[in-house]
């Protein structure tokens, strides 16, 4: 299969990334971090999350932080939302896409969200509805596609029976998320392989933590099956607040260095990514996580 010549990168950094960093991030310098990465070029930015501020403070003032950013035309700026409260909220604060979020075993489907797997679809099918009627796309996720922190291997057809049920329900793209980062290349492109059975690969998308290292081996394993579109964080920022011990997305600075190499586009400059990157690890107090934001730092 041809590997894609552009590739839609999903920044998940202000989301997926301080969800899990301890470090308080006031609404200001969310602010600051999303119009940086605008400005870098990135056309797709997940800002937050309406889920319950008991199960994730670091996502309380969402809303602010949407009403706050500079809205740059052509970028799409995304929010999570588990439930119909989560959704109502996220419409009030104009938010422009939604995610809903699935697990492919049960346990984490418990623990992150506190429902069953078919709850949680039933949960899902009035905010697909409501977005339906409101004009907002909707995103799928599915998690622990590639193993499970509690009940550990995860078969390929458990992830293709919810992918395939979410895509049905209307979600127009399925991001498949390596929650703990525990996947390999053969295990990715199987993957892809069985959940592209049901769902076509221009509706999937990759999401890896990095946690074990193998995240942008992942995304080569993913491209050379078709796959051209990415989750990543700046930075490597976070990790999963309900899968302990796994590290956060693999880095957007190294994604895109990976895709500039190969000659994909991404529309994203890689100085001004780094750029941003430097100023939330400098918010958070910690080193990045992103090697190639590192060699980019030595070198100036
Ligand atoms: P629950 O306790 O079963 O629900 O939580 P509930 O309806 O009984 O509500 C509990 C409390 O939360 C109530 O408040 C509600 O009002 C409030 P109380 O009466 O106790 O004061 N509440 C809300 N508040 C604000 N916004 C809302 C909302 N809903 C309820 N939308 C629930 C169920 C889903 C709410 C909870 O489990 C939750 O918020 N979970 C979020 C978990 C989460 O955000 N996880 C991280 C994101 S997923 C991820 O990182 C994986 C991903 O990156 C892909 C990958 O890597 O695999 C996407
Ligand atoms: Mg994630």
């Amino acid at each position: 299969m041809n590997m894609p010549s552009r590739v839609r990168i999903v920044e998940v950094g202000p989301r997926d990334g301080l969800q899990n960093e301890h470090h308080p991030v006031e609404v200001s310098q969310k602010i600051q971090l999303v119009n940086a990465l605008s400005d870098a070029g990135l056309e797709y930015i997940e800002v937050g999350s309406f889920v319950s501020p008991k199960w994730v403070p670091q996502m309380a003032g969402s809303g602010e932080v949407l009403a706050g950013i500079e809205r740059k035309s052509g970028v799409t700026y995304a929010v999570l939302t588990p439930n119909m409260r989560g959704f109502e909220d996220a419409l009030t604060a104009g938010a422009q896409e939604v995610a809903v979020f699935a697990g492919a075993s049960e346990s984490f489907s418990q623990r992150n969200i506190n429902c069953s797997i078919s709850e949680s679809l039933a949960r899902f099918a009035p905010i697909i509805q409501a977005a339906q009627q409101n004009g907002i796309r909707v995103r799928g996720y599915v998690s622990c596609v590639l193993g499970c922190p509690y009940d550990g291997a995860v078969q390929p057809e458990q992830v293709m029976a919810v992918a395939r049920e979410l895509r049905e329900m209307g979600c127009y793209e399925i991001s498949l998320g390596d929650t703990i980062g525990v996947g390999t290349a053969k295990a990715t492109r199987t993957l892809i392989e069985v959940v592209g059975n049901q769902v076509p690969r221009e509706h999937m998308a990759g999401h890896f933590h990095d946690t074990y290292g193998q995240a942008l081996t992942n995304i080569y394993a993913s491209l050379q099956e078709g796959v051209a579109v990415f989750d990543s964080s700046v930075a490597g920022l976070g990790g999963c607040p309900y899968a302990k011990g796994a590290s956060g997305n693999v880095a957007t600075e190294d994604v895109v260095y990976l895709l500039n190499g190969l000659g994909i586009e991404t529309g994203v400059d890689l100085s001004k990514l780094a750029e941003a990157g430097r100023m939330i690890s400098q918010i958070i107090g910690r080193n990045s996580s992103s090697k190639v934001a590192a060699a980019i730092a030595a070198r100036s």
